[in-house]
């Protein structure tokens, strides 16, 4: 984290893409301290964290420890995760959950993108 936070200071990225839940290639995931001591950080940087999460639903020795997601409490968690690992490998569909602030500036944007409606 302190490594982290160095880098946080240097080059002040807009955002943080993280795939901590059976990390892709690894297998790894982030322990539930390590969750806890980088939302504290992303806290008080302002960061908004992108949580990559298509695996924790595949967990089958012990449940992985809760998503960023649920752990945060200042709305700077995206979760993303797809359903083509878990119901059909070609169904192409994902989803997105995310403050409602947030949710509706990349509504908005994908409108713009497809002309389609994207929030439900
Ligand atoms: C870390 C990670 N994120 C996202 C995806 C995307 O999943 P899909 O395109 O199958 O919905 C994958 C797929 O392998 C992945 O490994």
């Amino acid at each position: 984290m302190e490594e982290l936070e160095d880098l946080l200071v240097r080059y002040r990225p807009k955002f943080l893409y993280t795939n901590p839940t059976f990390q892709n290639p690894t297998g790894r995931t982030l322990a539930i301290v390590a969750r806890r001591e980088l939302l504290d950080l992303a806290a008080r940087y302002r960061l908004p964290i992108v949580e990559d999460d298509p695996y924790s639903e595949l967990g089958w020795q012990r449940p992985p420890p809760p998503a960023l997601f649920d752990l945060d409490d200042h709305h700077l968690v995206i979760r993303i995760g797809t359903f083509s690992k878990t119901l059909a490998g070609g169904l192409r569909l994902g989803w997105l959950a995310a403050s409602d602030s947030i949710v509706d500036q990349l509504a908005l944007i994908k409108q713009r993108t497809d002309v389609c409606r994207a929030r439900c």
